[in-house]
């Protein structure tokens, strides 16, 4: 499918999402949102990791499009939030693993586009930051709630409050990102932690997304159960007979996700 402002470059097993619409530094209007949501939803089953990226040399993403949100009611408001909402969960509960690399200005809703990957990998020139309320608003894609579930409460406020742009090796300190790449290392650094990630058993993987992903918003007990059910569900796989089987033969185990 042809898109206008996000393209999708397969490489085998691993999907490239680039948001792609430089003139506006990668902001996300309303179409770039559906475009993205169509994308999450067509990928093909091949598809075993997502790397989100932004288009052009200065910006992952600028955040939510101000041109658009400038003159819109709070009942559309709401609307929007709703939209960027529902693409962020389609994104966050996908079953492969995903990666975002931060190639630039993440602010806004470009930073919660990032929280919303499983891990964030950035370049030396990368900022990040939720600067919604120098523009009178609050953070509407999700950026209160997982940015607070990544780096605390406190730090989360301060950001938040003051609205101030973190420079890449800031963000590491603070655990926002995982590490800090020269920009033209920040690709071939996640193509290889993907090529890292492929060699095991993509069942597993999925397992252990789903169970820390829902397991961190509950109770050490329930979150507990969460891991039993998800361990237990893997013995139902060819992929565990497989893994234990090579271990023992000692040999590489031949994944198939089945
Ligand atoms: N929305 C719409 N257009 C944007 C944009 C955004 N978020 N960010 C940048 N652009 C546009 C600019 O308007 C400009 O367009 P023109 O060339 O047509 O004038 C173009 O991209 C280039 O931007 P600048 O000239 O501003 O580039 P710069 O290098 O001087 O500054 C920047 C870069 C610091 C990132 C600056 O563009 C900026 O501050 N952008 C806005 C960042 C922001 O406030 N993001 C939060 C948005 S609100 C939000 O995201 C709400 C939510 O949570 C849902």
């Amino acid at each position: 499918m042809a898109y206008e402002n996000i393209r999708l470059d397969l490489e085998d097993a691993l999907a490239i999402l680039t948001i792609d619409r430089p003139k506006a530094l990668n902001a996300l209007n309303s179409k770039t949102l559906q475009e993205l949501e169509s994308a999450l939803h067509a990928l093909p089953a091949t598809v075993r990791a997502l790397i989100v990226t932004g288009g052009g040399d200065k910006a992952f993403v600028a955040g939510a499009d101000i041109a658009e949100m400038a003159s819109i009611s709070a009942a559309q408001a709401r609307e929007f939030a709703a939209l960027g909402h529902r693409v962020f969960q389609t994104l966050e509960q996908l079953a492969i693993p995903t990666i975002a690399a931060v190639n630039g200005f993440a602010l806004g809703g470009g930073c919660e586009l990032a929280l919303a990957c499983d891990l964030i990998y950035a370049s030396e020139k990368a900022k990040l930051g939720l600067p919604e309320v120098s523009l009178g608003v609050i953070p509407g894609f999700g950026g209160t709630q997982r940015l607070t579930r990544v780096v605390g409460k406190m730090r989360a406020k301060e950001l938040v409050f003051t609205g101030e742009r973190l420079d890449a090796a800031k963000a590491k300190e603070i655990g926002l990102v995982l590490d800090v790449l020269p920009a033209d290392q920040l690709l071939p650094h996640c193509k290889a932690v993907v090529g890292k990630l492929l060699k095991n058993g993509p069942l597993a993987i999925s397992q252990a997304k789903r169970v820390i992903e829902y397991g961190a918003d509950q109770d050490l007990r329930a979150a507990n159960e969460l891991e039993r059910q998800g361990f237990a569900v893997l013995f139902g796989s060819e992929d565990q007979k497989e893994g234990m089987k090579a271990f023992l033969e000692k040999r590489p185990a031949a994944f198939t996700g089945r």
